[in-house]
């Protein structure tokens, strides 16, 4: 059965009576026929069709006469294989030339057959048929050649990406392991130092209290250093280097957390931790900067229960949305000096996990909205985007956790992402 869109054949032939003929066998046959009594009324339709196809589709074959005045059809098939709208139609030639010259001579031009005339209506469809048949057996072909590189240049961006993801992770995960041993010396060194530092001060007082007359030299040197006061500020140091340790302990565990290239199979976590780490990690960049204030975190968590997830990848998505987040709102910060916030919301819908990350970023418009999630699609400088962050989160929340990706926006009031989990 042909397709009713694309059974459009092209007749250029300068015999009334075969063009009368051949149009309606063809029609009878199913196709919808055009006619052109000459080369050069044949190039200019088919110009015409390869300005606005959509309104005039090109046809799917071509029927050509040879012997035409004017320029004949060996001139009419080399002018239309030059063009590139028209170079893929298979031509074929009828003509009552049938000297083997001639065939050689049009099938070298380009043309996929040759009829000889006086021609037999059926053989015409016949081979009509088969060529209209091998025309879309190409067509179809040269799509799915086409998609298919398309994805396996995507995958293979991805694949890429990843790698280096994975070997990042790792050594993150390595350098938060090796920090962590020099740490807990300091972490559990401050302890007994703060209790020295105690009993020193007591046997200090004690001292002072038995002789409050301390020999010349000694009474120099309590001055000179200001013994009180250096008694005061150690403990003040040893207290901020606790909070310091603490806090390297805090950024070593989330770095931990986050590369987790451990855990290779989903686990039940608690996303509100895996989002807090990612935030920790961030925290460099919500500081205020200049004369940019801090952006404000608001986060209204719900009830979550554990999800099944792949920690690693998880944290990736957080990061890579989070990070377009704080992108977004740096922008409309140079633009208006707005205050600037980031809301996470989570909560249980009809048996979904949803994180919402919202920013009162400068948002995007419908043309940008469309490309969102293709990989490579960047709208930031070179060396700022690399256009992979929301293609890879959606791959990982969808191929890998069976969820879905959503993004509203309005340009100049901000932009929200939703991740929906199955429970
Ligand atoms: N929260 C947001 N607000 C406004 N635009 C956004 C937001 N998130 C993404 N975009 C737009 O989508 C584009 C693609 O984002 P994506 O994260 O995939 O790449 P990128 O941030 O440009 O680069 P990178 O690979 O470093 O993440 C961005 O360049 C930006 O134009
Ligand atoms: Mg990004």
């Amino acid at each position: 059965m042909i397709e009713p869109d694309k059974k459009f054949i092209l007749i250029v032939d300068d015999s009334s009576t075969n063009l009368s003929v051949l149009s309606q066998a063809l029609k009878t046959a199913g196709y919808k026929v055009r006619v052109a009594v000459d080369g050069f009324s044949a190039i200019a339709i088919l110009e015409k069709c390869a300005i606005a196809p959509a309104k005039n589709p090109l046809p799917e074959l071509i029927l050509l006469d040879v012997q035409m005045p004017g320029i004949d059809g060996f001139e009419t098939c080399r002018q239309l294989k030059t063009n590139p709208a028209t170079a893929a139609i298979p031509v074929i030639f009828m003509t009552a030339l049938a000297d083997a010259e001639s065939k050689i001579k049009g099938l070298s031009l380009g043309a996929v057959d040759y009829i000889t005339k006086p021609f037999e209506q059926d053989e015409v469809i016949a081979r009509v048929n088969i060529h209209w048949r091998l025309k879309q057996l190409t067509d179809n072909l040269e799509q799915q050649v086409a998609e298919r590189t398309c994805a396996l240049q995507q995958a293979q961006v991805q694949l890429v990406q990843q790698e280096k993801l994975s070997a990042l992770g790792q050594l993150v995960a390595g350098v938060a392991h090796e920090i962590n041993n020099p740490l807990s010396f300091m972490v559990s060194n401050i302890a007994p130092a703060k209790e020295y530092l105690a009993e020193i001060t007591e046997l200090l007082s004690l001292y002072q209290k038995h002789y409050p007359e301390p020999a010349p030299d000694i009474a120099i040197k309590i001055d000179e250093i200001d013994l009180e006061f250096v008694i005061e500020d150690f403990s003040h140091l040893l207290d901020s280097m606790q909070v310091g340790t603490e806090r390297i302990k805090d950024i070593s565990l989330s770095l931990r957390n986050f590369a987790r290239s451990d855990v290779d199979t989903a686990t039940p976590i608690d996303l509100h931790e895996t989002l807090d780490s990612t935030l920790l990690l961030l925290k460099h960049r919500l500081k205020d900067r200049g004369a940019r204030p801090e952006i404000e975190v608001i986060q209204n968590y719900g009830e979550l229960p554990p999800i099944k997830c792949y920690p690693g990848p998880m944290n990736q998505v957080f990061m890579n949305l989070l990070a377009n987040a704080i992108d977004a709102v740096e922008d409309a910060w140079e633009k208006d000096q707005r205050c600037l916030t980031i809301t996470i919301c989570t909560e249980v819908l009809r048996e979904s996990a949803i994180v919402r990350i919202a920013d009162n970023g400068l948002g995007m418009t419908e043309e940008i909205q469309k490309h969102l999630f293709e990989p490579l699609f960047t709208t930031k400088a070179v060396g700022k985007g690399t256009g992979l962050g929301l293609s890879i989160a959606q791959q990982i929340v969808t191929d890998k956790h069976g969820g879905q990706l959503f993004c509203k926006s309005l340009a100049d009031r901000g932009t929200e992402f939703a991740i929906e989990l199955p429970i």
